[in-house]
C-alpha cells in the first residue's frame, strides 16, 4: 500500500512537473556588467542556473568587412590571448543544469540597423554570416541564435528589410535546424512597427520563440512622464498613446497571425526616468523635458536598472513610491532631485498576464544583471524574475515584501537543493575540466570559481 501511495505521488508529480515544463523563461544577459562597479559588477559566474529555462548571452555583433558573426568583446567573450572566455563559462551552466538552453544573441545596441539590412539584402552574404553563426555556436556550445534586430526598415534600414529580415531568418532556420540548433527573434509590439517591419505570418514559422519587447514604450524623447511597460493603457491615454501598453501590442500580433506558442512576452527589470520640472507635478504626464541622471551602475540617462532603484529608495525618505490605482505598475519620484522612475516590482512583474493570453512564456530583458541585488538589499524570497514565473502559471504571488524593504542576508544565495559553501565543491571542478578541454585556456585558468561554485550539497 505504501508503494502505491508513493508510486501515486510520483506520478502526480510528474504530471505537474510536465504542465510547468511548457513555460519558458528566457532570460539575456548583457556581458558588459562585468564592467560595472561595485555591487554593480555582474558575471557569468553570478548566474542562478535555474532561474530561467534559456539564457541569451547579449550580443554579438557581424562584421561589415567579412559578413561573418564576431564576438563584440573578444577578451572578455573568447579564451584567445588570455581572455576571460565569459562565452564558454555561460554555456557550461548547463553543466549544473543539463535543461538549460543557452543561445548567442545578435544585434542590440552593437549593430546598426544599416548593417543588417546591408547584410539581409545580399545572398551571398547571408550565407557567410549564416555559416560563421553556425561555426560560432558549435565552437562554443551554445544551444541558438538570437537575432535582435530591433527595427528593420527603421533606424539606417530601407523598406525592403521587410522581405529580407525573413530571407536571413529562413537561411538561419534552415542551417539551425539541421544542427538541433534553436533560433529567436526579439521583436517590437509597437503597432507602427510592426506594421511596416514584419511579415508575422512567415516570421512566427522559421523562428522557435517570437520575443515581444513589453518595455521601452515611453521615455525620455517624450516631454511627459509615464510607464515605460503599461499592461494597459493609462485612462489618460488618447491617439498613439492610447496604444502603447503590452496588452494592445499582445493582442495585435496575434490579430496578425503570429503562432501564439511561440510568442513571449519580453518584460524588464529597469526603470526609465525623467527629472521633473516641478514637484507640484508628479503624477503621469506631469511635464518633464530631461530624462533622469544616470545610476551608479548602469550610467544611463534615463534608465536605472531595478538593483539601483532599490539602492536609491532603501532607507530614504526622499521618495514616494505610487501605486496608481488604474495602472499596474509602480513608479517613484525623489523629492530631492525630482527625479521620476516608472518601474516594476515583484509584485507588477506577477501580474504581467502572458499565461492567459496561452503564450509559450516569459522573456526578460537586462534581467539578470539589474534584476539581482547584493548585500543589505538581498533576501532569500523569489526574485523579481521568480514572480514572473509565478504570475505565467497562475501561483500565487508569494513575495509579499518589497526587496527594498527587505531584511539584511548574511549568506549568498544557492540554486534549490544546494547549500552555499566556502570551499570550492564539484562544480567548480568540473567547470575547470571543460576549460582544459578548449583549445587557448589558459592552464591554470580560475575564472570560472566564482559565486555559484560555491553552492554545493
Ligand atoms: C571555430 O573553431 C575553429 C577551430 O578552432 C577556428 O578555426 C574557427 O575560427 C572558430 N570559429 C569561430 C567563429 O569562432
Amino acid at each position: 500500500m505504501r508503494t502505491l501511495v508513493v508510486a501515486t505521488f510520483f506520478v502526480l508529480a510528474g504530471l505537474c512537473l510536465s504542465g510547468t515544463a511548457e513555460a519558458v523563461t528566457i532570460c539575456y544577459f548583457g556581458s558588459w556588467a562585468v564592467w560595472r562597479q561595485g555591487a554593480g559588477r555582474y558575471d557569468v559566474g553570478d548566474i542562478d542556473p535555474f532561474l530561467c529555462t534559456h539564457l541569451i548571452y547579449g550580443f554579438a555583433e557581424i562584421s561589415t568587412a567579412t559578413w561573418e558573426v564576431e564576438a563584440m568583446e573578444p577578451y572578455n567573450d573568447l579564451c584567445v590571448d588570455y581572455g576571460q572566455c565569459a562565452y564558454s563559462r555561460f554555456t557550461a551552466l548547463k553543466n549544473l543544469n543539463p535543461d538549460l538552453k543557452t543561445i548567442l544573441s545578435v544585434g542590440g545596441n552593437s549593430v546598426e540597423g544599416s548593417t543588417f539590412s546591408q547584410l539581409s539584402e545580399d545572398a551571398s552574404r547571408r550565407k557567410i554570416f549564416v555559416n560563421s553563426a553556425v561555426e560560432m555556436l558549435k565552437n562554443y556550445s551554445f544551444d541558438g541564435l538570437d537575432i535582435n534586430w530591433m527595427h528593420p526598415t527603421g533606424e539606417g534600414g530601407q523598406p525592403e528589410d521587410k522581405e529580407n529580415y525573413i530571407a536571413l531568418l529562413r537561411d538561419l532556420h534552415g542551417a539551425l535546424a539541421d544542427e538541433d540548433l534553436l533560433l529567436t527573434a526579439c521583436v517590437s509590439l509597437k503597432k507602427p512597427v510592426v506594421d511596416v517591419a514584419y511579415d508575422v505570418p512567415e516570421l512566427s514559422d522559421v523562428v522557435d520563440f517570437v520575443m515581444l519587447n513589453g518595455y521601452n514604450l515611453h521615455g525620455p524623447w517624450h516631454t511627459f512622464t509615464h510607464h515605460h511597460a503599461p499592461l494597459f493603457a493609462h485612462p489618460a491615454d488618447t491617439g498613439a498613446n492610447a496604444l502603447l501598453s503590452i496588452d494592445y501590442g499582445v493582442r495585435y500580433w496575434i490579430s496578425k497571425g503570429v503562432d501564439k506558442t511561440k510568442l513571449v512576452l519580453g518584460l524588464s527589470t529597469y526603470g526609465t526616468t525623467w527629472t521633473l520640472n516641478s514637484l507640484g507635478d508628479t503624477g503621469y504626464y506631469a511635464y518633464a523635458t530631461q530624462a533622469g541622471k544616470p545610476g551608479p551602475y548602469t550610467a544611463t540617462l534615463g534608465i536605472l536598472g531595478y538593483n539601483e532603484i532599490c539602492e536609491l529608495q532603501h532607507g530614504s525618505d526622499q521618495w514616494t513610491v505610487v501605486r496608481d490605482p488604474a495602472m499596474h505598475e509602480p513608479y517613484a519620484y525623489s523629492t530631492t532631485d525630482k527625479t521620476w522612475c516608472g518601474y516594476e516590482d515583484s509584485q507588477s512583474l506577477w501580474r504581467k498576464y502572458a499565461r492567459s493570453q496561452g503564450l509559450a512564456g516569459v522573456m526578460v530583458w537586462s534581467s539578470l544583471e539589474t534584476g539581482r541585488l547584493l548585500g543589505v538589499l538581498q533576501r532569500g524570497g523569489p526574485t523579481l524574475i521568480r514572480s514572473m514565473t509565478e504570475g505565467f502559471l497562475d501561483l500565487p504571488f508569494s513575495t509579499p515584501v518589497s526587496h527594498c524593504e527587505a531584511a539584511p542576508r548574511t549568506t549568498r544565495e544557492c540554486p534549490e537543493g544546494l547549500v552555499w559553501n566556502t570551499r570550492p565543491g564539484r562544480v567548480h571542478l568540473a567547470l575547470r575540466h571543460r576549460h582544459r578541454a578548449l583549445p587557448h585556456a589558459r592552464p591554470d585558468d580560475d575564472t570560472a570559481g566564482d559565486s555559484y561554485s560555491n553552492c554545493g550539497d
